[in-house]
């Protein structure tokens, strides 16, 4: 949890030296799966194996319009399903790193670039019912924000596994 907290500070404080950047999310590849129905937390979901799966639950912002991940540290098995819930108003969630939190992990790491995930925008006014899918492949970090405006420079950026 420290270096998430550490992560949400330093952004805080950097607003203005992080500025704003132009991404084109178009060739990002996308490798998760986005969906309109959505799992119960903690529910085991029947994998493709025909084995349980863990499914853990990342709400991407709330029903308070906050520009937060709730909650914005989670820790997962090898194989475990990170399950984003998207609420109003028009989040995203990107890969990135904690080196360059703010931008899509491909543009700091080109061998990310195969396997980085990225949402697309979820603009909706529903709570939770719009939602995007990964699987937990190793046990490295894997950090992430929402690309919306100045999202992330406010805050919104998270991570599996810190
Ligand atoms: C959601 O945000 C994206 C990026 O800012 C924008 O292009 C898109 O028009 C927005 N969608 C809606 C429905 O507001």
């Amino acid at each position: 949890m420290s270096s998430i907290l550490a992560l949400v500070t330093l952004l805080a404080s950097t607003v203005v030296a992080q500025g704003s950047s132009t991404v084109s999310m178009s060739a990002m590849s996308m490798s998760g799966v986005a969906t309109n129905t959505a799992p119960v937390a903690g529910t085991p979901t029947s994998g493709a194996s025909g084995g349980l799966m863990t499914v853990h639950v990342i709400k991407a912002g709330n029903q308070a319009g906050g520009l937060v991940f709730e909650p914005n540290s989670v820790t997962a098995n090898v194989g475990d399903m990170v399950q984003f819930q998207f609420y109003p108003k028009n989040h995203s969630v990107a890969q990135s790193n904690f080196a360059n939190p703010c931008m899509p992990i491909q543009m700091s790491d080109a061998a990310a670039a195969a396997n980085a995930f990225y949402s697309g925008f979820m603009p909706t006014d529903r709570m939770g019912q719009l939602t995007y899918t990964i699987q937990v492949k190793d046990t490295n970090p894997i950090w992430f924000y929402c690309s919306q405006g100045k999202h992330c420079q406010n805050g919104m950026v998270g991570a599996i596994n810190p």
